[in-house]
């Protein structure tokens, strides 16, 4: 039987919680939330984090190719996430003004911002293969996982 996205979404919230159960450190966290993401949706050839020091991005821990160490806040797909604070899905990243191309297999991509309060910690991003991979669903899916990593990590 073919499990929908929100389905998929919902079990992997539920395996990032018991995967992040009693460990507080961010790295760490980060780490095994990328692996969880990028082994369990289909279709992804990068999924990771970047974080924000000193005005700018600088890259997390991620599954998939090696990929570019800074990005300025407002540069890229990852950077205009980081600057508007919001979840950026981009159906053709061969259409997106200023994408950094990392994985020259990359078609879509989508971003979402890590934020405590007001504050900007960094960035979850996504890459597939396949063009508009990414919809709504996936926004609202991605984003709750955010929300369970920085919960796990918070005092
Ligand atoms: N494509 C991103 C750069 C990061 S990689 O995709 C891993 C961007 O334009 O911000």
């Amino acid at each position: 039987m073919a499990t929908s996205k929100q389905e998929l979404y919902d079990q992997l919230a539920s395996q990032l919680s018991s995967l992040l159960a009693g460990e507080r450190d961010l790295i760490a966290n980060a780490a095994n939330c990328s692996s969880l993401v990028f082994h369990a949706l289909p279709d992804l050839n990068w999924a990771g984090f970047y974080f924000a020091k000193d005005g700018e991005l600088v890259l997390g821990p991620f599954q998939g190719k090696p990929a570019c160490v800074r990005i300025r806040i407002g540069q890229g797909v990852c950077g205009a996430g980081a600057s508007k604070c919001e979840t950026i899905i981009v159906p053709n990243v061969h259409e997106f003004p200023g994408h950094i191309a990392c994985d020259s297999a990359s078609n879509s991509e989508i971003v979402v911002p890590l934020m405590k309060g007001e504050r900007l910690i960094g960035v979850l991003d996504l890459d597939s293969p396949v063009p508009s991979r990414f919809d709504q669903d996936d926004a609202a899916g991605l984003e709750s996982l955010v929300s369970i990593l920085l919960s796990s990590v918070s005092s």
